[in-house]
């Protein structure tokens, strides 16, 4: 038995059209619907938000964002801000590897965002992540260190309590090359679960959720999700297919 609640959640990046996101919504509803042991959350485009929220109202699955701007409001042309989404969903992803490398996203931002979501009440699902170059020249411990600590600066234990983590190896996203469950395992439990504990204290710690992602798909989610601290993924790919991500959910069971 677990201690920690597993969840896992979809990132849908930049996929799925409104249509396409009624039929997936719909089709995974049924298929979920006696999940009662794993949080399960969809991380939709923006535009997509809307329908998400009204399909998934009575249902298990909750709703997440992929991003947000910091400022609640004003002349930022093409942003979306926390109280926006608040209206629409619970969960919102940030930080991810993909908006760290294309569009410029820091950890001094990553920060930002992480503070401005919590103050309207929403759950931030923080990615950090070494790239290839960085895991070879040996730097994952501090480079997944400088972002959990850059990253979660200045937060309380009461706001610890409402985030979630996801470590993802950029070298493992969209490449069908997975960590394996040993390496990943070390990362969560030697040097993020032991950053949180100092950060927020022991239980609080102890008690929060670190994500994996990185090509899970339905055939390695059981052996990942039976590491000691890996409570859950945060899945790219196969969550675009609901046999995919149903299966990969099976595995969190
Ligand atoms: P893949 O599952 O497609 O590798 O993507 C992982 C990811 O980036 C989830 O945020």
């Amino acid at each position: 038995m677990k201690k920690r609640t597993p969840m896992v959640a979809g990132n849908w990046k930049m996929n799925k059209t409104l249509s396409e996101a009624c039929e997936l919504l719909e089709s995974l509803k049924p298929e979920l619907a006696e999940v009662s042991t794993v949080d399960l959350v969809v991380c939709t485009p923006f535009i997509d938000l809307p329908l998400a929220k009204d399909l998934l109202a009575e249902s298990n699955i909750k709703v997440g964002a992929q991003n947000l701007h910091w400022e609640n409001s004003g002349a930022f042309t093409g942003e979306i801000s926390a109280p926006m989404l608040k209206e629409l969903c619970d969960y919102v992803i940030i930080g991810h590897s993909e908006r760290r490398a294309m569009f410029g996203e820091t950890d001094e931002t990553v920060n930002k965002k992480v503070v401005a979501a919590l103050v309207v009440g929403l759950k931030p699902i923080v990615c950090v992540g070494e790239t290839l170059g960085e895991n070879e020249a040996g730097q994952t411990e501090a480079v997944v260190d400088r972002m959990v600590r850059e990253g979660l600066k200045g937060l309380s234990q009461e706001d610890a309590k409402n985030l979630v983590i996801a470590y993802e190896p950029v070298w493992a996203i969209g490449t069908g090359k997975t960590a394996t469950p040993d390496q990943a395992n070390d990362v969560h439990k030697n040097v993020v679960r032991p950053i949180l504990r100092e950060m927020f204290g022991e239980e609080i710690g102890e008690g929060m959720r670190i994500l994996y992602g990185g090509s899970v798909k339905p055939g390695n989610a059981a052996e990942l999700f039976n590491q000691s601290d890996i409570d859950g993924g945060l899945i790219g790919g196969a969550s675009l297919k609901t046999a995919d991500f149903v299966g990969i959910v099976q595995g969190a069971l």
